[in-house]
């Protein structure tokens, strides 16, 4: 799609440490990918150990406070100073691990753009409210909490990944036809509300992309590149991933 320019974002999750970000570094020097934006998102001790010549780097939480007292919170000031540009939010892992709410998620995509870091908001399903048929209006009512935050407008400054909780880790990865049928839905909830941003808003998948089933996920019309989880732990498949988004 020549109106989005594709994106492969790595979740280290709670992995890694100096010497994967200095392998890392090294393994992307000098690699060029035709146009396809590459972050790698490490704990956030590892943000200032990767080269910002080589990756954009992102976290992969941040707080909902500005500054202060808040023992054990990162803020956005705190992230920009390390290099970030970027962070995810609304992870299902700290949906599920640490309480995050709907309306906590969207307190962390509003401040994460008033102070001009680039939000990947996480949304996706667990099996059973996809077995019972209720996917969409799940999904909407994530959505809906971050649209009532920020404003639709906003969006046009945000990426969604999309990851059904089912294929998070499990091997099970959706077929492309699911995830391009989630992506269009997605795409389309946002065109209803602004036509222009869902058209320029990147959507990505996550979920048990692989080298091997990057190519097929991400040639989906309203595949826009993938948030990689263990894929993104070792340099050579992490390569060979960003290069099928090209
Ligand atoms: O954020 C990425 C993610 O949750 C997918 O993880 O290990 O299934 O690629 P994985």
């Amino acid at each position: 799609n020549t109106l989005r320019r594709p994106v492969v974002a790595g979740n280290w999750k709670m992995n890694g440490n100096k010497a994967l970000a200095s392998e890392m570094s090294q393994a992307f020097d000098n690699q060029h990918f035709n146009n396809v934006e590459v972050i790698v998102c490490p704990p956030f001790p590892l943000l200032t150990q990767l080269s910002k010549e080589s990756v954009k780097v992102g976290a992969q939480n941040i707080s909902k406070f500005d500054s202060g007292a808040h023992t054990g919170e990162v803020s956005a000031d705190i992230l920009k100073d390390a290099g970030c540009e970027y962070v995810i939010v609304g992870h299902s892992e700290r949906r599920v691990d640490n309480f995050e709410s709907n309306g906590l998620v969207a307190d962390k995509v509003d401040i994460a753009l008033k102070n001009g870091l680039h939000p990947i908001l996480c949304i996706g399903e667990p099996e059973d409210v996809r077995d019972a048929g209720d996917l969409f209006d799940f999904l909407s009512a994530q959505l809906n909490a971050v649209v009532s935050k920020v404003g639709i407008d906003a969006f046009a400054q945000l990426t969604i990944a999309y990851e059904p909780i089912w294929a998070i880790g499990t091997g099970k990865t959706a077929s492309p036809e699911q995830a391009q049928e989630v992506h269009g839905f997605i795409r389309d909830f946002l065109a209803t509300r602004n036509k222009e941003v869902a058209q320029k808003i990147r959507i990505l998948y996550g979920g048990s992309v692989k080298a091997d089933n990057a190519t097929e996920l991400f040639s989906q019309p309203d595949v826009d590149g993938g948030l990689i989880g263990g894929a993104s732990l070792d340099p050579q498949s992490f390569i060979s991933i960003c290069r099928s988004a090209a």
